[in-house]
């Protein structure tokens, strides 16, 4: 208690003190005087203000640091064709930035009207070399062409607007592209990645942003993935790059592809090492039944490696490619890939059953089916383009895809959107056998009045949510009319655990131990020689 006591006071003694000490400030008008007249013109700018390092008092000047600095013309070697005037104001005619830094020009600035040409005082005392040699950004010297819109050829981005150029090679390069490191570990990519002055030509896509990489221009790419490609900027940016160059890929000892290249579209895949794997662009109209190994979904028209013996043997390009480990979004763990996990597993990221290849962490605690193991962040998803998601755990927030409320989301906390993780890796075309000739397409919700049934269970359909339709028939599905809980198993596959998931097709429909009510959807999940019927219900209750 004697504590607190004087604790007590000596909390009121500081209170007083502080009174008094503003009592003073207040009192001293003698101080207000004084930074009132503090308050001067620059003789050259003519702006108010209250340093002014230099000043004559005799006359009663004053003069900011960068006015009194500076000369009312000066001969710039990046300009060298006309001097440039000392202005105080910006012309109406001119957008008020440096054209060398790009920075706003405060009160005086460099210009030269016949070029259009300005530049701050910054840039004037330290002007960018006019020339300079390279040999890791081009073979020739460069030199400064400022104030030209250009793609710089380095990176193929067109930001800035005063290019180095070699005339001879008609190349183009930005200052802040003449050191880009040339081999680098980022966060988005299993294998180290190299800088390339060019990719092979063809569409490219930035693994990081997604949109399309000019293959004229430099890029990373990895000598281990022929796909994957990433933007000179995209690569580089703070929290994706660690800031280390590295000097040789075989720092990397080891090894995490999946697979081995043997030829140009041959492959050896770690999880079928007695044959090779050909590449495949086209699925032909039988390989549209096909299930890929590793994840289980059908092959549809992506392109996929078939093994060159087996018949049965077939995998999605871009399972081929997954990384053999990763450190999964969700618990920041090492897994490793299995090839196949023989029997059902449940994700601990999606809450599916899922069966093919896995991501486990030691022990099994952690598994992850392999989309919800690709994914990380920033997540990218196309139903919603402007910004990238995050992962999110928290109370709960509603899923804009279904709903559902989910404590652990992807979310992008601008738009307050959020989409949890069995809708994020929902596939964007099905097949249905309610409508046999033609996909089934993903819609991420329309804003519209109209009326939408469910052609399965011929119920309501909400358009703000999303669901699938087909364009040709003009037909809607609910998503878990089109799936029941079954999504990523192929039923009647080669699980071979205690439980299976079978078709619902028996006379009469089987009650759910979990919710006591007929399975109206097209699978089940039972134990495998009983006649339990055990439905997991990812979609909620209904
Ligand atoms: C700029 O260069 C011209 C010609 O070379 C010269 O006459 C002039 O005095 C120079 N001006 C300044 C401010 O250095
Ligand atoms: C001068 O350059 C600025 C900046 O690029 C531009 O916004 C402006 O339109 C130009 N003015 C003229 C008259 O060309
Ligand atoms: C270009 O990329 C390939 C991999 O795509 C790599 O093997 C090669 O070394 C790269 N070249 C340069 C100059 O970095």
């Amino acid at each position: 208690m004697g504590h607190v006591g004087l604790n007590v006071t000596a909390a009121i003694l500081v209170k007083a003190t502080i009174v008094m000490v503003i009592a003073v400030f207040v009192l001293d008008s003698s101080f207000t005087r004084r930074a009132l007249t503090l308050i001067k013109v620059c003789h050259i700018c003519e702006l108010l203000g209250d340093r002014f390092p230099y000043a004559c008092d005799l006359c009663d000047l004053s003069f900011h640091k960068d006015c009194a600095e500076s000369t009312p013309e000066i001969n710039y070697s990046c300009h060298p064709i006309h001097t440039l005037k000392r202005l105080t104001s910006v012309p109406s005619y001119i957008d008020g930035k440096c054209y060398l830094c790009g920075i706003k020009i405060h009160n005086v600035f460099y210009h030269c009207s016949i070029c259009n040409f300005s530049v701050d005082v910054d840039c004037a005392k330290n002007p960018p070399l006019y020339t300079l040699f390279n040999p890791k950004a081009h073979g020739h010297q460069l030199t400064l062409l400022p104030r030209r819109a250009f793609v710089c050829n380095a990176c193929g981005m067109d930001d800035d607007r005063n290019p180095y150029i070699c005339v001879e090679c008609n190349f183009m390069i930005h200052i802040s592209c003449i050191n880009i490191p040339r081999i680098i570990k980022i966060s988005r990519h299993v294998h180290p990645i190299c800088y390339n002055y060019s990719l092979p030509a063809g569409k490219w896509k930035c693994e990081v942003c997604q949109k399309e990489i000019i293959w004229t221009c430099g890029a990373y790419s990895c000598s281990k993935c022929p796909g994957s490609a990433i933007h000179v900027k995209c690569a580089t940016k703070f929290g994706i790059w660690d800031g280390i160059e590295h000097e040789d890929v075989s720092e990397y000892s080891e090894d995490f592809s999946s697979y081995e290249v043997i030829e140009e579209g041959v492959i050896k895949y770690f999880g079928h090492e007695k044959h090779t794997l050909k590449l495949k662009e086209e699925s032909d109209a039988n390989d549209e039944c096909k299930w890929c190994k590793v994840c289980r979904y059908p092959i549809f028209s992506s392109p996929f490696y078939d093994c060159m013996k087996c018949d049965a043997f077939i995998i999605h390009q871009k399972c081929a490619y997954l990384p053999k480990k990763i450190t999964d979004s969700f618990y920041k763990l090492p897994l490793t890939l299995v090839f196949d996990t023989y029997g059902l597993c449940l994700c601990n990221a999606c809450q599916n059953f899922f069966e093919g290849s896995a991501y486990k962490s030691a022990g099994n605690r952690v598994s992850l089916d392999v989309r919800c193991g690709s994914i990380s962040e920033p997540f990218v998803h196309e139903s919603h383009p402007p910004h990238s998601l995050y992962i999110k755990y928290s109370k709960g927030e509603f899923c804009n895809a279904c709903g559902d409320k989910e404590c652990l989301v992807l979310s992008c906390e601008e738009c307050e959107f959020f989409l949890d993780i069995k809708c994020s890796i929902l596939p964007k075309m099905v097949k249905h056998k309610n409508d046999k000739d033609h996909f089934l397409i993903l819609r991420y919700g329309e804003k519209t009045r109209e009326q939408f049934w469910c052609e399965i269970c011929e119920e309501d359909l909400n358009p703000n949510k999303w669901f699938y339709s087909c364009d040709h028939c003009g037909i809607t599905f609910h998503i878990k009319c089109t799936f029941g809980d079954f999504i990523w198993i192929n039923p009647g596959g080669e699980a071979e655990s205690t439980y299976m998931v079978i078709p619902n097709n028996y006379a009469s429909r089987p009650v759910c131990n979990e919710c006591d009510s007929r399975c109206q959807y097209p699978l089940f999940l039972t134990e495998t020689g009983g006649r339990r019927a055990r439905i997991y219900n990812v979609w909620g209750k209904f």
